[in-house]
């Protein structure tokens, strides 16, 4: 069932009312900036929407894992500064979360402009999805938005139990702009792909992503798997490995993969192999049946990429989730740039391209790329769970459409 979503609220009814927004701010900072803020800017159609329509907004995150202490490190002030930058309005931070200075501030918002409040997970509450901390928040709104899809897997009072006192209170309980973009986007791939419909997993790791392909492979045309993972396909296919990353107790289930979908899985073809994963080390380009016992694949090759390349542009639908490589390492990035690539022509030509967060999302945005697909999710363990085909919490709490408010 679709969720309700801010954008249909009566905007006249938006004017002096107190908005409690769940954002995620998670973002990486370094000497006290923000050393990347699409999060953050990703907020600004749900924040700009509210504060032109003269509503009272309070921002609640969280960053990083205090484990439910304050620690300066962790202070969301730094995300707070940049979302300042980036609006015409007034940013206030309070450093506070729910005590006395923090309902003072909320109480002296004025129409139209933006408070954003401590960093919630300072507070133990938080992860316990603690009631009195969910009623403490609730206080601060006569509207609650979820526009933190990042943080949607996670139950906490933040983006669960506060929707919960709201609702009990008979009082909106609203998914954000952002929050609608992703759920459209990565729904509609799994439940609706305009076909063919390609998916390109990569990483380290099949234990992590093992639900992923088993919910993708009866939904997609052709499952492409490039990065160490594809070395346990290896392994599983009796072929040389050499000293590369595999997880040796998940060869069976690679194998018993391969088995069940035929065709329907492609693995790379080549590799770049080299005796030491670091910058400068000598590379050799192999077939994949060429790996030495001394060397260790570290990226897809080029004819793998020309395959890779070839799905894409004859997909309507692509979904990519995870590197090819060691991309951090420049002479080990070819496998997982060229794919962006791939995937940005594609969506030049049409097809509705997705990219899954986490390490995807940054690869495509040092590329430059970001821009080239049809959405870049901001979620990475969020995405994941929902390509699992699991239902996050943070999203099943929220208002159904057309239900009641
Ligand atoms: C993320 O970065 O994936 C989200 O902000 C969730 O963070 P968490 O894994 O610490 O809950």
């Amino acid at each position: 069932m679709s969720k309700a979503n801010i954008d249909a609220v009566d905007t006249g009814a938006l004017r002096g009312r107190r908005v409690l927004v769940r954002v995620d701010y998670n973002v990486p900072i370094e000497d006290g900036r923000v050393t990347d803020d699409t999060r953050i800017r990703a907020t600004l159609p749900t924040l700009t929407f509210l504060v032109e329509h003269g509503a009272r907004v309070v921002l609640v995150s969280h960053l990083g894992r205090p484990k439910g202490q304050r620690n300066d490190d962790m202070s969301i002030a730094p995300a707070a500064a940049r979302l300042e930058e980036l609006v015409d309005v007034p940013v206030r931070f309070v450093p506070d979360i729910v005590g006395a200075d923090a309902k003072a501030a909320v109480e002296s918002l004025a129409s139209g402009s933006i408070l954003v409040l401590e960093n919630v997970r300072f507070l133990p509450g938080e992860e316990k999805n603690d009631r009195e901390l969910s009623e403490a928040l609730a206080s601060f709104a006569d509207i609650y938005v979820n526009d933190a899809f990042g943080s949607a897997h996670r139950a906490h009072a933040s983006t669960c139990g506060v929707a919960e006192v709201m609702k009990e209170a008979g009082r909106p309980a609203l998914a954000g702009m952002l929050m609608k973009k992703e759920l459209r986007f990565l729904g509609d791939a799994l439940d609706n792909p305009e076909r063919p419909f390609v998916a390109i997993l990569g990483g380290a790791k099949i234990s992590g992503k093992i639900d992923v392909i088993e919910n993708l492979l009866p939904r997609v045309d052709h499952l492409l798997i490039g990065g160490a993972m594809a070395n346990t396909f290896f392994r599983a296919l009796g072929l040389e490995t050499g000293t590369s990353l595999v997880e040796a107790d998940r060869v069976e289930m690679a194998h018993m993969l391969l088995e069940r979908a035929g065709e329907k899985i492609v693995l790379p073809v080549d590799c770049v192999v080299a005796g030491e994963a670091k910058a400068g080390a000598r590379t050799w380009l192999l077939a994949r049946d060429e790996v030495p016992p001394e060397g260790s694949i570290l990226d897809i090759g080029p004819k793998s990429i020309a395959t890779f390349r070839d799905f894409v542009e004859r997909s309507r639908t692509v979904l990519w989730n995870g590197p090819m490589g060691l991309f951090e390492i420049d002479d080990f990035a070819e496998g997982t740039l060229g794919v962006a690539r791939a995937v940005a022509e594609a969506t030049a030509k049409g097809a509705t391209t997705i990219v899954g967060g986490g390490d995807t999302a940054a690869a495509v945005e040092s590329a430059g790329l970001a821009d080239r697909m049809s959405h870049v999710s901001t979620g990475g363990g969020a995405s994941l769970e929902f390509l699992e085909g699991r239902t996050l919490p943070g999203v099943a709490i929220l208002d159904d459409e057309g239900g009641s408010q």
